[in-house]
């Protein structure tokens, strides 16, 4: 039976070709609700060239979408923007289909392609800003190294005004739509996006931002390698990226906590109630209904970060851990906080979190909280007046106070 897959026009010589993963949860660790999408892109040119490929299993859903335009054998040449493998897991596969004259990639991809996959040929490396003669018109190479690995490239077809933007601008958010403008609800899913992959690399997306400035790079239409398609909101993307990259401190606070028995818990939602007195808002988390790249995805835009934990066996919930393993990698920045949590006989764990927080660079606002067993009436005012404490901080560091 032909398979029914379609491609998707996106702009005069480019076909959107890629696959949809529905059912896909997570990614390394980031919870993906609304699955993902693998981007790949036909371009229509007197070589005609596929950008990049899918996850493996998605191989025949590509050839089918680019046969729904050409035969995929008349394809010459395949551009890998980067090889993680959700964007290249399927191109032994597609190779052996389509017997292209050249595959292309960064001079980093290059080597990391042939380390991951048995491709049976040479990938030709391209530099940054080298381009790529598909006969009737061009793409060129930018190298966006850490971006957020070190072989991600983007690629730019002057001709239709298209940037391939790799990993870089991407959702993921499975949808029948193709475009980011046919679609509401994509703000929180393109901050988890950059949250929950780009952060760690956020002091280089100002650059890469710049190199694409330059006078002769038009851009009508910004193509990632996952989610929808920008073109009206495209200036939208832009400059929400160059404000995540600076993560600049807000009156907001995020407090997420561990709890056993509801001591640690009553903790927090005093502090909660003290942080709103004194003029911040907050996002509260309790680990047992709350996942960790929902956090990370509300620190962006705070200023605060407030860890509770009680103590187990001499450490901190492992629901706790998880959550600061996590944001330690991910690295975010500019925030204040502290720990606070209860304890029955030996309570380590509040003094694990400052550290934690310390090795993370959040500056200390205040000493934090231990309340052995259950909190009292004394304990709450503490920590009402430590959610005060932070909030008193937070106006000496927030933007626009
Ligand atoms: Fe979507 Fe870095 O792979």
């Amino acid at each position: 039976m032909r398979r029914p897959f379609k491609a998707v026009k996106v702009s005069e010589h480019v076909h959107w070709v890629g696959a949809i993963d529905w059912g896909l949860r997570d990614f390394h660790g980031y919870s993906t609700e609304r699955g993902s999408t693998y981007n790949a892109y036909l371009v229509l040119a007197d070589k005609p060239t596929l950008i990049d490929t899918v996850k493996a299993p998605f191989a025949d859903e590509l050839l089918a979408r680019v046969a729904s335009v050409i035969d995929p054998a008349s394809i010459e040449y395949i551009v890998s923007n980067h090889a993680e493998m959700d964007h290249s897991g399927s191109l032994p596969r597609v190779i052996e289909a389509v017997r292209p004259k050249k595959v292309f990639a960064s001079t980093v991809g290059a080597r990391v392609l042939a380390e991951h996959l048995d491709l049976g040929l040479e990938v030709q490396p391209v530099k940054d800003g080298e381009r790529i003669s598909l006969g009737n018109m061009e793409l060129q190479a930018l190298e966006a190294r850490m971006l957020h690995w070190p072989d991600s490239m983007f690629t730019h077809l002057a001709a239709d005004r298209v940037l391939f933007s790799s990993d870089t601008f991407g959702m993921h958010l499975a949808s029948t739509e193709r475009f980011v403008d046919e679609l509401t609800g994509w703000r929180y899913q393109a901050a988890k996006y950059f949250a929950n992959i780009l952060l760690p690399y956020a002091a280089l997306v100002p650059k890469q931002l710049a190199k694409l400035e330059p006078a002769g790079l038009g851009i009508d239409i910004i193509a990632p390698d996952h989610g929808p398609v920008w073109r009206h909101d495209r200036h939208e993307i832009l400059g929400l990226y160059a404000a995540w990259a600076e993560q600049k401190p807000t009156m907001k606070a995020v407090v997420f906590y561990g709890t056993m028995w509801q001591s640690t818990a009553a903790m927090a939602r005093a502090i909660v109630e003290g942080l709103v007195a004194g003029g911040a808002t907050a996002k509260l988390f309790p680990m047992d209904s709350s996942h960790r790249s929902d956090i990370v995805t509300e620190l962006l835009d705070a200023g605060a970060l407030l860890v509770g934990s009680p103590t187990l066996n001499n450490n901190m919930l492992p629901s706790v851990a998880d959550v600061m393993t996590y944001l330690k990698g991910l690295k975010p920045k500019n925030l204040v906080g502290t720990a606070f949590g209860s304890y029955g006989w030996s309570g380590e764990a509040v003094g694990q979190l400052r550290d934690i927080l310390a090795e993370m660079k959040v500056e200390p606002a205040g000493e934090g909280i231990k309340v052995k067993h259950v909190p009292g009436q004394e304990d709450l005012e503490r920590c009402f007046n430590l959610g005060l404490q932070v909030a008193e901080k937070l106006k000496e560091v927030a933007v626009g106070v």
